[in-house]
């Protein structure tokens, strides 16, 4: 039985191999990136403890990302279904429109201290460009985004903005031209320009440095959380769902990380993944959908791969969820037993969106859409005193030519 320790950052609770349960992570990456990577882990090592670079941190994420986001209660859609009474916690508040600024910030700051001018980084959704690109402006940096042209053709918003801060998009067009290439495409180039560049990966996955950085980065969103939930019902309530969608993981994580060491009955762990079209069998699941464990992008993990291994195509409405991997966080909570997967379809997704924004005052992006789709699904079966809490991590904004697409002009 895999183990989760108490009072330990679950980004640390791996072996000497960078390993978590001794089978996912790691830091498989060719000789090159042996001593970048060595060096970023010390450099991070050392700010994270550093009391002066916390201070900094806080005062961007405050100033500049402008937290804490909202808690906010879905009374409409609470009374509509019955049963579990429904919140979500407004990240797509956060400068920019989704989590992704966390980790942006983070890596900018941590380039900065580096001494580095450079910044490169990948994307899907468009949002992790975005952000970085943001915080590159931020902090005067030259940056370079790595994009799928799928996923440019199909989240043109953010392309415009990721242009509009002054970053360069470098179009990737091979394999799926997604999320999975553009992250291929991004380490690729740092193997040659790693002494005068800072990569930053786009969600918790990659070698473990960055799996460790991106999920530091994203806890903001739990701490957030457990103060608000605190002051709403004064203590944190005896049944509590989290549900949160799992792309690479890293909104997940960012969600869970500071309710590690409360007891599952009490705090339910909910990730949800990509199940793709409905009559497809194409999907982006691999926590859901059995796969084996195979090597991405620098780190074990469950991987949507066929029976020689190949990293099989995925497909899923949501760019953003795209991705044939994901974090060996996820894995290790899931073989821990800690927290469940489910995933829902894209039509599942968009029926979600479309309940959400006729009720609320939020327009949730296909990501999070999916995690209001189990939210939507599970409230009715729950009891009155059971509290669900979405991630609504992202805008719909950027889904704007994918709503029209599939759901006509007037789609709310
Ligand atoms: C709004 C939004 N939510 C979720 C995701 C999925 O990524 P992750 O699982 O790393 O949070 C993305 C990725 O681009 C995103 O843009």
């Amino acid at each position: 039985m895999i183990r989760i320790q108490k009072r330990k950052p679950i980004i640390d609770q791996h072996d000497k191999n960078y390993l978590y349960a001794g089978k996912f992570g790691g830091n498989f990456v060719p000789e090159t990136l042996k001593k970048p990577i060595e060096d970023l882990t010390k450099l991070f090592n050392k700010l994270r403890k550093d009391k002066k670079f916390i201070k900094e941190r806080d005062y961007y994420f405050k100033n500049y990302v402008g937290t804490p986001t909202s808690f906010i209660k879905l009374y409409n859609t609470s009374h509509q279904l019955g049963g579990a009474q429904i919140y979500a916690k407004v990240v797509s508040e956060a400068n920019g429109g989704a989590h992704k600024i966390y980790n942006a910030i983070v890596h900018a700051l941590i380039c900065k201290h580096a001494g580095k001018k450079y910044i490169i980084g990948d994307t899907g959704a468009g949002y992790a460009g975005k952000m970085l690109s943001m915080a590159a402006k931020k902090f005067g940096l030259k940056c370079k985004i790595f994009m799928g042209t799928k996923d440019m053709a199909r989240q043109k918003p953010n392309c415009d903005a990721i242009r509009a801060n002054g970053a360069e998009i470098i179009p990737v067009d091979s394999g799926s031209k997604t999320l999975v290439d553009a992250v291929s495409e991004c380490m690729r180039y740092w193997v040659s320009n790693c002494d005068t560049t800072h990569m930053c990966v786009g969600s918790t996955v990659g070698p473990n440095i960055f799996v460790k950085i991106c999920a530091w980065s994203t806890a903001q969103i739990s701490r957030e959380l457990i103060v608000q939930l605190k002051e709403e019902f004064g203590k944190i309530p005896k049944k509590l769902k989290l549900i949160n969608c799992v792309g690479g993981g890293s909104s997940a994580i960012g969600f869970w990380n500071s309710f590690m060491d409360y007891n599952k009955k009490q705090v339910e762990f909910i990730g949800v993944e990509a199940g793709g079209p409905k009559s497809s069998k194409l999907h982006a699941a691999p926590l859901t959908n059995k796969s084996k464990i195979g090597i991405l992008h620098g780190a074990a993990q469950y991987v949507v791969q066929d029976k020689e291994g190949q990293i099989s195509e995925t497909a899923s409405i949501s760019a953003g969820l795209d991705y044939p991997g994901v974090s060996p966080l996820h894995c290790f909570l899931k073989d821990a037993k800690r927290a469940r997967y489910t995933a829902v379809s894209d039509e599942e997704a968009l029926a979600a969106y479309q309940l959400i924004a006729k009720n609320e005052k939020i327009r949730p992006s296909l990501e999070p859409s999916h995690a209001f789709a189990v939210a939507i699904k599970l409230a009715p079966k729950l009891s009155e005193d059971t509290i669900i809490v979405v991630n609504s991590c992202g805008d719909a904004k950027k889904d704007e030519l994918i709503l029209t697409k599939r759901l006509g002009k007037d789609h709310d």
